[in-house]
Protein backbone atom coordinates (compact mmCIF):
# COMPACT_ATOMS: atom_id res chain seq x y z
CA UNK A 1 0.00 0.00 0.00
CA UNK A 2 1.36 3.52 -0.94
CA UNK A 3 -0.10 6.87 -1.25
CA UNK A 4 0.62 8.80 -4.29
CA UNK A 5 0.43 12.69 -5.28
CA UNK A 6 -1.32 13.53 -8.72
CA UNK A 7 -0.49 16.14 -10.53
CA UNK A 8 -3.82 19.04 -10.27
CA UNK A 9 -5.65 18.43 -13.47
CA UNK A 10 -7.18 21.00 -15.19
CA UNK A 11 -11.14 20.73 -16.91
CA UNK A 12 -9.38 19.71 -20.03
CA UNK A 13 -7.05 17.36 -19.14
CA UNK A 14 -9.45 15.94 -17.12
CA UNK A 15 -11.38 15.09 -19.94
CA UNK A 16 -8.78 14.39 -22.72
CA UNK A 17 -7.01 12.09 -19.89
CA UNK A 18 -7.67 8.63 -20.75
CA UNK A 19 -7.93 7.59 -17.26
CA UNK A 20 -11.83 8.78 -17.32
CA UNK A 21 -12.86 6.22 -19.67
CA UNK A 22 -15.43 4.33 -18.78
CA UNK A 23 -17.01 0.48 -19.93
CA UNK A 24 -20.25 0.14 -21.29
CA UNK A 25 -19.95 2.51 -24.30
CA UNK A 26 -21.22 -0.52 -26.92
CA UNK A 27 -21.61 2.90 -29.34
CA UNK A 28 -18.26 3.23 -29.78
CA UNK A 29 -17.73 -0.39 -29.41
CA UNK A 30 -20.24 -1.23 -32.23
CA UNK A 31 -18.81 1.65 -34.67
CA UNK A 32 -15.78 0.26 -34.42
CA UNK A 33 -16.53 -3.37 -35.56
CA UNK A 34 -19.23 -2.12 -37.86
CA UNK A 35 -21.83 -4.00 -36.43
CA UNK A 36 -25.31 -2.84 -34.57
CA UNK A 37 -24.57 -2.26 -30.75
CA UNK A 38 -27.75 -5.14 -30.25
CA UNK A 39 -24.92 -7.61 -31.30
CA UNK A 40 -22.61 -6.78 -28.50
CA UNK A 41 -22.22 -8.67 -25.59
CA UNK A 42 -21.42 -6.26 -23.40
CA UNK A 43 -19.17 -7.49 -20.03
CA UNK A 44 -17.89 -4.46 -19.44
CA UNK A 45 -20.82 -2.49 -17.59
CA UNK A 46 -21.83 -4.28 -14.61
CA UNK A 47 -25.62 -4.90 -14.76
CA UNK A 48 -28.01 -6.86 -13.23
CA UNK A 49 -28.24 -9.71 -16.13
CA UNK A 50 -31.88 -10.34 -14.59
CA UNK A 51 -32.79 -7.17 -16.31
CA UNK A 52 -35.35 -4.60 -14.40
CA UNK A 53 -38.38 -5.79 -12.66
CA UNK A 54 -41.35 -6.46 -14.42
CA UNK A 55 -43.89 -3.67 -12.45
CA UNK A 56 -40.91 -0.95 -13.82
CA UNK A 57 -42.13 -1.73 -17.51
CA UNK A 58 -45.52 -1.22 -16.52
CA UNK A 59 -44.81 1.99 -14.76
CA UNK A 60 -42.85 3.02 -18.04
CA UNK A 61 -46.16 2.98 -19.78
CA UNK A 62 -48.29 4.37 -16.95
CA UNK A 63 -45.52 7.62 -16.88
CA UNK A 64 -46.15 8.19 -20.55
CA UNK A 65 -49.09 10.36 -21.01
CA UNK A 66 -47.89 12.68 -16.98
CA UNK A 67 -44.74 13.88 -20.20
CA UNK A 68 -47.17 17.11 -20.70
CA UNK A 69 -46.60 18.27 -17.07
CA UNK A 70 -42.95 18.66 -15.62
CA UNK A 71 -41.62 16.31 -12.77
CA UNK A 72 -41.80 16.95 -9.21
CA UNK A 73 -38.22 19.21 -9.48
CA UNK A 74 -36.63 17.28 -6.66
CA UNK A 75 -38.68 13.42 -7.09
CA UNK A 76 -39.79 14.55 -3.71
CA UNK A 77 -42.42 11.48 -3.93
CA UNK A 78 -39.27 9.21 -5.24
CA UNK A 79 -37.65 10.23 -1.97
CA UNK A 80 -40.10 9.12 0.03
CA UNK A 81 -40.43 5.81 -1.60
CA UNK A 82 -36.17 5.37 -1.28
CA UNK A 83 -36.55 6.09 2.64
CA UNK A 84 -39.07 3.34 3.08
CA UNK A 85 -37.10 1.16 1.22
CA UNK A 86 -33.99 1.28 3.35
CA UNK A 87 -35.82 2.51 6.42
CA UNK A 88 -34.79 6.20 6.42
CA UNK A 89 -36.35 9.62 7.14
CA UNK A 90 -37.16 11.28 3.61
CA UNK A 91 -35.14 14.26 4.55
CA UNK A 92 -32.28 11.98 4.70
CA UNK A 93 -32.76 11.14 0.67
CA UNK A 94 -31.82 13.60 -2.38
CA UNK A 95 -32.46 11.73 -5.31
CA UNK A 96 -30.01 12.85 -8.84
CA UNK A 97 -29.93 12.25 -12.76
CA UNK A 98 -27.81 9.12 -11.73
CA UNK A 99 -25.50 9.25 -8.74
CA UNK A 100 -22.88 10.81 -11.49
CA UNK A 101 -24.61 14.32 -11.16
CA UNK A 102 -24.29 13.88 -7.70
CA UNK A 103 -21.26 13.03 -7.42
CA UNK A 104 -20.51 16.73 -9.00
CA UNK A 105 -22.98 18.30 -6.96
CA UNK A 106 -21.01 17.37 -3.76
CA UNK A 107 -17.69 18.18 -5.54
CA UNK A 108 -18.89 21.90 -6.06
CA UNK A 109 -20.96 21.95 -2.96
CA UNK A 110 -18.12 21.00 -0.38
CA UNK A 111 -15.51 23.17 -1.68
CA UNK A 112 -13.06 20.31 -0.83
CA UNK A 113 -9.37 21.78 -1.49
CA UNK A 114 -7.75 18.17 -0.06
CA UNK A 115 -9.31 15.16 -1.09
CA UNK A 116 -7.81 11.81 -0.55
CA UNK A 117 -9.37 8.68 -2.81
CA UNK A 118 -9.18 5.29 -1.99
CA UNK A 119 -8.08 3.37 -5.55
CA UNK A 120 -8.05 1.58 -7.80
CA UNK A 121 -11.80 3.78 -7.53
CA UNK A 122 -14.59 4.87 -10.42
CA UNK A 123 -12.87 7.60 -12.09
CA UNK A 124 -15.60 10.50 -11.84
CA UNK A 125 -14.88 11.00 -8.22
CA UNK A 126 -11.42 12.05 -8.94
CA UNK A 127 -12.61 14.12 -12.32
CA UNK A 128 -15.29 16.07 -10.00
CA UNK A 129 -13.16 16.91 -7.20
CA UNK A 130 -10.31 18.08 -10.18
CA UNK A 131 -12.96 20.59 -11.58
CA UNK A 132 -14.21 21.63 -8.50
CA UNK A 133 -10.09 22.57 -8.28
CA UNK A 134 -9.41 20.48 -5.24
CA UNK A 135 -5.81 18.65 -4.78
CA UNK A 136 -6.76 15.03 -5.23
CA UNK A 137 -4.02 12.34 -4.31
CA UNK A 138 -4.44 8.76 -3.80
CA UNK A 139 -4.48 5.55 -1.47
CA UNK A 140 -3.49 2.45 -2.84
CA UNK A 141 -5.48 -0.91 -1.79
CA UNK A 142 -2.98 -3.45 -3.39
CA UNK A 143 -3.33 -7.03 -5.06
CA UNK A 144 -3.79 -9.89 -4.09
CA UNK A 145 -6.18 -9.08 -1.17
CA UNK A 146 -7.18 -5.02 -1.94
CA UNK A 147 -7.81 -5.21 1.95
CA UNK A 148 -7.73 -1.87 3.87
CA UNK A 149 -5.37 -1.09 6.56
CA UNK A 150 -6.81 1.10 8.82
CA UNK A 151 -3.38 1.68 10.46
CA UNK A 152 -1.92 2.91 7.44
CA UNK A 153 -4.68 4.94 6.33
CA UNK A 154 -5.07 6.74 9.90
CA UNK A 155 -1.52 7.96 9.48
CA UNK A 156 -2.40 9.24 5.91
CA UNK A 157 -5.70 10.88 7.23
CA UNK A 158 -3.60 13.06 9.52
CA UNK A 159 -2.35 15.05 6.81
CA UNK A 160 -5.55 16.96 6.43
CA UNK A 161 -8.01 15.90 4.33
CA UNK A 162 -11.53 17.70 3.65
CA UNK A 163 -12.92 14.17 2.11
CA UNK A 164 -12.21 10.31 1.82
CA UNK A 165 -13.97 9.09 -0.82
CA UNK A 166 -14.39 4.97 -1.47
CA UNK A 167 -16.22 2.58 -3.16
CA UNK A 168 -18.12 -0.24 -1.14
CA UNK A 169 -17.91 -2.86 -2.90
CA UNK A 170 -15.05 -1.43 -4.39
CA UNK A 171 -15.31 -1.41 -8.07
CA UNK A 172 -13.10 -2.84 -10.59
CA UNK A 173 -11.84 -5.02 -7.48
CA UNK A 174 -15.52 -6.05 -6.10
CA UNK A 175 -13.41 -6.16 -2.85
CA UNK A 176 -15.95 -5.83 0.53
CA UNK A 177 -14.78 -3.43 2.91
CA UNK A 178 -17.03 -5.16 6.40
CA UNK A 179 -19.45 -2.45 7.76
CA UNK A 180 -17.17 -2.51 11.14
CA UNK A 181 -14.43 -1.72 9.77
CA UNK A 182 -16.08 1.01 7.78
CA UNK A 183 -18.11 2.15 10.76
CA UNK A 184 -14.20 2.43 12.77
CA UNK A 185 -13.16 4.59 9.84
CA UNK A 186 -16.15 6.60 10.11
CA UNK A 187 -14.68 7.62 14.10
CA UNK A 188 -11.46 8.06 12.70
CA UNK A 189 -12.31 10.67 9.62
CA UNK A 190 -14.45 12.72 12.04
CA UNK A 191 -12.02 12.72 14.68
CA UNK A 192 -9.88 14.34 11.91
CA UNK A 193 -12.25 16.67 10.50
CA UNK A 194 -12.50 14.84 7.47
CA UNK A 195 -15.59 13.55 5.57
CA UNK A 196 -16.46 10.32 4.68
CA UNK A 197 -18.02 9.53 1.35
CA UNK A 198 -18.36 6.13 0.54
CA UNK A 199 -20.06 5.57 -3.16
CA UNK A 200 -22.19 2.50 -2.50
CA UNK A 201 -23.28 2.07 -6.46
CA UNK A 202 -22.64 -1.89 -5.55
CA UNK A 203 -24.10 -2.41 -2.64
CA UNK A 204 -27.10 -3.88 -3.20
CA UNK A 205 -25.48 -6.84 -3.56
CA UNK A 206 -24.25 -6.99 -0.08
CA UNK A 207 -27.18 -4.56 1.46
CA UNK A 208 -26.41 -5.61 5.18
CA UNK A 209 -22.98 -4.03 4.81
CA UNK A 210 -24.44 -0.69 3.54
CA UNK A 211 -23.53 2.58 5.79
CA UNK A 212 -26.82 4.67 4.79
CA UNK A 213 -27.95 4.24 8.82
CA UNK A 214 -24.92 6.20 10.07
CA UNK A 215 -24.73 8.78 6.83
CA UNK A 216 -28.71 9.55 7.71
CA UNK A 217 -27.03 10.47 11.10
CA UNK A 218 -23.79 11.66 10.88
CA UNK A 219 -23.06 15.11 9.47
CA UNK A 220 -19.43 13.98 8.28
CA UNK A 221 -20.44 10.84 6.57
CA UNK A 222 -22.55 10.45 3.21
CA UNK A 223 -23.58 7.58 0.76
CA UNK A 224 -23.51 7.51 -3.07
CA UNK A 225 -26.67 4.89 -4.62
CA UNK A 226 -27.69 4.15 -8.12
CA UNK A 227 -30.59 2.27 -9.78
CA UNK A 228 -28.25 1.93 -12.16
CA UNK A 229 -26.33 -1.60 -11.62
CA UNK A 230 -28.76 -3.58 -9.59
CA UNK A 231 -32.28 -2.23 -11.39
CA UNK A 232 -30.34 -2.36 -14.92
CA UNK A 233 -31.21 0.88 -15.83
CA UNK A 234 -28.26 2.80 -16.52
CA UNK A 235 -29.86 4.33 -19.64
CA UNK A 236 -32.86 5.90 -17.22
CA UNK A 237 -30.13 8.27 -14.97
CA UNK A 238 -31.46 7.40 -11.29
CA UNK A 239 -28.94 7.86 -8.43
CA UNK A 240 -29.46 9.23 -5.16
CA UNK A 241 -27.78 10.55 -1.84
CA UNK A 242 -27.77 9.17 2.08
CA UNK A 243 -26.75 12.25 4.33
CA UNK A 244 -27.82 13.98 7.30
CA UNK A 245 -31.15 16.15 6.76
CA UNK A 246 -29.20 19.16 6.90
CA UNK A 247 -26.57 18.36 4.58
CA UNK A 248 -29.29 16.90 2.22
CA UNK A 249 -31.19 20.74 2.45
CA UNK A 250 -28.35 22.16 1.59
CA UNK A 251 -27.19 20.01 -1.13
CA UNK A 252 -30.84 20.21 -2.61
CA UNK A 253 -30.41 23.83 -2.87
CA UNK A 254 -27.53 23.14 -5.18
CA UNK A 255 -28.96 20.65 -7.22
CA UNK A 256 -30.99 21.85 -10.57
CA UNK A 257 -34.64 21.12 -10.42
CA UNK A 258 -36.33 18.80 -12.74
CA UNK A 259 -33.10 16.60 -12.81
CA UNK A 260 -34.78 13.47 -12.85
CA UNK A 261 -37.39 13.30 -15.20
CA UNK A 262 -41.39 11.94 -15.20
CA UNK A 263 -40.56 8.27 -16.64
CA UNK A 264 -37.57 7.94 -14.33
CA UNK A 265 -39.10 8.72 -11.24
CA UNK A 266 -42.32 6.42 -11.72
CA UNK A 267 -39.88 3.33 -12.92
CA UNK A 268 -37.50 3.68 -10.22
CA UNK A 269 -40.59 4.09 -7.63
CA UNK A 270 -41.78 0.75 -9.16
CA UNK A 271 -38.52 -0.63 -8.87
CA UNK A 272 -37.82 -0.30 -5.08
CA UNK A 273 -41.36 -1.89 -4.28
CA UNK A 274 -40.52 -4.95 -5.77
CA UNK A 275 -39.09 -7.02 -3.31
CA UNK A 276 -39.20 -10.28 -5.00
CA UNK A 277 -37.17 -9.14 -7.18
CA UNK A 278 -34.46 -8.08 -5.07
CA UNK A 279 -34.33 -11.41 -3.56
CA UNK A 280 -33.86 -13.32 -6.88
CA UNK A 281 -31.39 -10.88 -8.16
CA UNK A 282 -29.44 -11.38 -4.80
CA UNK A 283 -29.56 -15.21 -4.50
CA UNK A 284 -29.19 -15.47 -8.93
CA UNK A 285 -25.82 -13.57 -8.22
CA UNK A 286 -24.24 -15.48 -5.46
CA UNK A 287 -24.59 -18.70 -7.15
CA UNK A 288 -23.67 -17.39 -10.76
CA UNK A 289 -20.65 -15.48 -9.40
CA UNK A 290 -19.17 -18.26 -7.58
CA UNK A 291 -19.46 -20.78 -10.82
CA UNK A 292 -18.30 -17.88 -12.71
CA UNK A 293 -14.97 -17.62 -10.60
CA UNK A 294 -13.95 -21.17 -10.65
CA UNK A 295 -14.60 -21.45 -14.38
CA UNK A 296 -12.34 -18.23 -14.55
CA UNK A 297 -9.93 -19.89 -12.19
CA UNK A 298 -10.27 -23.17 -14.40
CA UNK A 299 -8.92 -21.12 -17.18
CA UNK A 300 -4.95 -21.64 -17.69
CA UNK A 301 -3.41 -17.86 -17.37
CA UNK A 302 -6.12 -16.49 -15.80
CA UNK A 303 -6.64 -15.16 -11.83
CA UNK A 304 -10.04 -14.03 -11.07
CA UNK A 305 -10.06 -12.24 -7.68
CA UNK A 306 -13.10 -12.85 -5.24
CA UNK A 307 -16.02 -10.38 -5.27
CA UNK A 308 -18.76 -9.43 -3.53
CA UNK A 309 -20.13 -7.00 -6.23
CA UNK A 310 -21.96 -8.74 -9.75
CA UNK A 311 -18.10 -8.18 -11.50
CA UNK A 312 -15.29 -10.31 -11.14
CA UNK A 313 -11.93 -8.46 -11.59
CA UNK A 314 -9.28 -10.85 -13.56
CA UNK A 315 -5.52 -11.24 -13.90
CA UNK A 316 -3.70 -12.21 -16.55
CA UNK A 317 -1.03 -14.86 -15.54
CA UNK A 318 -0.46 -15.58 -19.34
CA UNK A 319 3.22 -14.67 -19.76
CA UNK A 320 2.64 -12.70 -23.04
CA UNK A 321 -0.33 -11.71 -23.54
CA UNK A 322 -1.93 -7.81 -22.03
CA UNK A 323 -5.72 -6.84 -21.14
CA UNK A 324 -6.11 -4.95 -24.46
CA UNK A 325 -4.96 -7.52 -27.08
CA UNK A 326 -7.01 -9.71 -25.13
CA UNK A 327 -10.00 -6.85 -25.61
CA UNK A 328 -9.39 -7.02 -29.03
CA UNK A 329 -9.00 -10.67 -29.88
CA UNK A 330 -12.60 -11.45 -27.69
CA UNK A 331 -14.16 -8.12 -29.71
CA UNK A 332 -14.01 -10.09 -33.13
CA UNK A 333 -16.35 -12.61 -31.25
CA UNK A 334 -18.45 -9.48 -30.42
CA UNK A 335 -17.83 -9.95 -26.93
CA UNK A 336 -16.88 -6.73 -24.67
CA UNK A 337 -14.72 -6.85 -21.73
CA UNK A 338 -13.19 -3.66 -19.54
CA UNK A 339 -9.68 -3.31 -19.38
CA UNK A 340 -8.29 -2.02 -16.67
CA UNK A 341 -5.15 -0.57 -17.29
CA UNK A 342 -6.52 3.48 -16.79
CA UNK A 343 -7.24 2.81 -13.12
CA UNK A 344 -4.70 3.98 -11.39
CA UNK A 345 -2.91 1.24 -9.13
CA UNK A 346 -4.01 -1.85 -11.56
CA UNK A 347 -2.05 -2.42 -15.56
CA UNK A 348 -1.96 -4.11 -17.94
CA UNK A 349 -2.99 -7.29 -16.99
CA UNK A 350 -6.06 -7.05 -15.37
CA UNK A 351 -9.77 -7.20 -16.83
CA UNK A 352 -13.06 -6.69 -15.40
CA UNK A 353 -16.17 -8.95 -16.55
CA UNK A 354 -19.71 -8.66 -15.21
CA UNK A 355 -21.35 -11.63 -14.18
CA UNK A 356 -24.07 -12.06 -16.72
CA UNK A 357 -26.37 -15.23 -17.58
CA UNK A 358 -25.08 -19.14 -17.84
CA UNK A 359 -25.63 -19.13 -21.42
CA UNK A 360 -23.76 -15.72 -22.18
CA UNK A 361 -21.38 -16.35 -19.44
CA UNK A 362 -20.41 -19.40 -21.31
CA UNK A 363 -19.99 -17.34 -24.88
CA UNK A 364 -17.45 -15.27 -22.89
CA UNK A 365 -15.95 -18.20 -21.69
CA UNK A 366 -15.50 -20.42 -24.82
CA UNK A 367 -13.99 -16.52 -25.86
CA UNK A 368 -11.13 -17.08 -23.93
CA UNK A 369 -10.68 -20.12 -24.46
CA UNK A 370 -10.08 -19.68 -27.83
CA UNK A 371 -7.53 -16.78 -26.94
CA UNK A 372 -5.96 -18.00 -24.37
CA UNK A 373 -4.78 -21.45 -26.63
CA UNK A 374 -3.35 -19.28 -28.88
CA UNK A 375 -0.95 -17.71 -26.61
C1 LIG B 1 -18.49 2.93 -8.54
C2 LIG B 1 -19.41 3.70 -9.42
N1 LIG B 1 -20.01 4.81 -8.95
C3 LIG B 1 -20.86 5.53 -9.68
C4 LIG B 1 -21.14 5.17 -10.98
C5 LIG B 1 -22.09 6.02 -11.78
O1 LIG B 1 -23.34 5.43 -11.79
P1 LIG B 1 -24.65 6.21 -12.26
O2 LIG B 1 -25.14 5.48 -13.45
O3 LIG B 1 -25.60 6.12 -11.10
O4 LIG B 1 -24.28 7.61 -12.56
C6 LIG B 1 -20.55 4.04 -11.53
C7 LIG B 1 -20.80 3.67 -12.93
O5 LIG B 1 -20.15 2.86 -13.53
C8 LIG B 1 -19.66 3.28 -10.73
O6 LIG B 1 -19.08 2.18 -11.20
Amino acid sequence: MSNEKSRLLTPDSVFRNPQFRHGGNIYAFARARGVTPERVLDFSASINPLGWPPAATRAYRRALPQLVHYPEPYAESLSTALAAYHDLNSRTVLVGNGSTQLIFLLARALAARRVLLIAPLFSEHAAAFCLSGARVERFFLRPPTFTLSLKRLGSSLTKGYDALVLTNPNSPTGALIPRPQLEELACLCQRVRTRLIVDETFVDWVEEESLKQLAARSPHVIVLRSLTKFFAMPGLRVGYLIGQARLVARLRARLEPWSVNTVAQEVAFACVRDQRFVRRSRTFMVQERAWLAEQLAGLKGLQPFPSRANFLLVRITASALNASSLRQALAREDLLIRTCADFPGLGERFFRVAVRTRQENRRLLNGLRVVLSQW
